[in-house]
């Protein structure tokens, strides 16, 4: 149960024994035993995880896994947003469709089966939500583990908290704010055999790389130019770049994508860290956003996320509420239902698109990383205009009506004139 280097205090990360990978096989051989596995419907093969072991966790066993399956999620091609913004290709890759509704089920697969094969009883986070409710699901799939979750009191939404309490997780609210549950957490494991699944946690961020491998498999293994994350403890945006450069050292791509990691103007201190050239690490005491799930000043994978980042001549930009908002609002309403930090990349997408920094002809993945469906007051009070700050551009309210079939009948007859008007009939 280890997760720090004695020698640095830095977090660990695993290290995959690369030439043995290109030795087993070429390029072209992984992307074809990748393809036959597409769906297979029985076995940790159809799992959107396990279908890549081989890159994951090649030593562990088959028979540890604990698996939903989790992935195989959506790549929405976004003809609205291509339009919005002026470029020719915009694809969201839609995490929210995992089994709790959220990318976290990816590294929680693999933390979860690693705890597993070491016999671990208590597995243990810190959490602005999402990752609870992964724990806690997957805990509750192993006889005799139970989940452990630290979170910031208030903070969660409604949806979210209900996730670890339903699962029967020890679930903990701290008067703190994420940053603060996180180092009270790790410093508990420290002292009690408790596993920490984190993302300071290596073998989370293996599950959770998958899914840059399902994201290029879903493209033919052709790369976009850029991918989009929102960005807040910085685990995944690390994942995700560590998945992209194995794929390339094994031949399995042809170039490394540039990576976009997307901050809330209240917790921004990668972006504020990319302005400032990364002179020196920025920590910021995170303030109130929409995206509460990334509402965090202190990243812990902070120079995980900057090396891949940089290596991949990417950046990191910040969004106001504003923005975030109205990001949210155009895509949910293409029937494609995101959460505000989801809408934090989409807002970073049309602000780099804007300054240039992403060109028209470019190719992007944008990721959404929770369903809108755990975030349901955040989208209530945008469209009823509930929001300190944020103005509802794109409201969509809802109409009380008495209870009666004129009423209703009445209320037709005007959007149908309203309707004939905007189409000049
Ligand atoms: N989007 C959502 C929906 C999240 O829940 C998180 C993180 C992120 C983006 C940012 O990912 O931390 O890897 O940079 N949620 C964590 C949690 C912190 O506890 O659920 P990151």
């Amino acid at each position: 149960m280890r997760y720090e280097c004695d020698a640095c205090s830095d977090i660990l990360e695993v290290a995959h024994d690369l030439d043995r990978l290109k030795t087993a096989r070429d390029g072209s051989s992984w992307r074809r035993l990748f393809d036959e596995r597409v769906g297979i419907r029985s076995g940790i093969h159809r799992s959107g995880v396990w279908r890549y072991h081989e890159l994951i966790l090649p030593d562990l066993p088959a028979g540890s896994i604990v698996t939903r399956p989790e992935g195989n999620t959506n790549l929405y091609r976004s003809p609205r947003l291509e339009e919005e913004s002026g470029t020719s290709e915009v694809h969201i890759k839609h995490e929210g469709e995992n089994p709790t509704l959220s990318f976290k089920d990816r590294g929680m697969s693999a933390g979860v089966s690693f705890a597993r094969h070491l016999g671990v009883r208590l597995v243990a986070c810190a959490s602005t939500g999402d990752t609870s409710a992964a724990i806690a699901a997957y805990a509750a799939q192993v006889d005799g583990m139970r989940g452990v979750v630290v979170l910031p009191k208030g903070k969660i939404s409604m949806e979210q908290l209900s996730q670890p309490i339903a699962s029967g997780c020890l679930t903990v609210a701290l008067a703190a704010d994420f940053d603060t549950c996180i180092r009270l957490l790790r410093d508990v494991c420290r002292r009690r055999p408790l596993y920490l699944l984190n993302s300071v946690n290596p073998v989370r961020i293996e599950g959770q790389k998958s899914i840059a491998y399902e994201t290029v498999q879903q493209l033919d293994w052709v790369p976009p130019d850029w991918i989009v994350v929102p960005v807040g403890n910085a685990g995944n945006i690390s994942a995700i770049g560590k998945g992209l450069f194995d794929l390339h050292a094994l031949g399995l791509i042809d170039h490394v994508p540039r990576l976009l990691g997307a901050q809330a103007e209240a917790a921004a201190p990668l972006a504020q860290a990319h302005r400032e050239g990364y002179r020196e690490r920025v920590r910021v005491k995170a303030t109130d956003t929409v995206a509460t799930a990334i509402r965090i000043g202190d990243p812990v994978s902070y120079d995980k996320a900057v090396g891949v980042v940089r290596r991949s001549a990417g950046a990191f930009i910040s969004s106001s509420e504003q923005e975030i908002m109205d990001a949210k609002a155009l895509v949910d309403a293409t029937g494609v239902y995101i959460c505000p930090n989801s809408a934090t990349a989409v807002a970073g997408f049309l602000k780099a698109r804007d300054q240039g920094i992403i060109g028209a002809g470019d190719r992007v993945v944008i990721v959404a990383t929770a369903h809108g469906c755990k975030f349901s007051q955040a989208t209530i009070d945008y469209h009823e205009g509930r929001l300190t700050g944020v103005r509802p551009r794109r409201a969509n309210e809802v109409i009380e009506l008495q209870a009666n079939a004129a009423a209703i009948e009445r209320l037709l007859a005007s959007v149908d004139g309203s309707e004939a008007r905007k189409d000049g009939r």
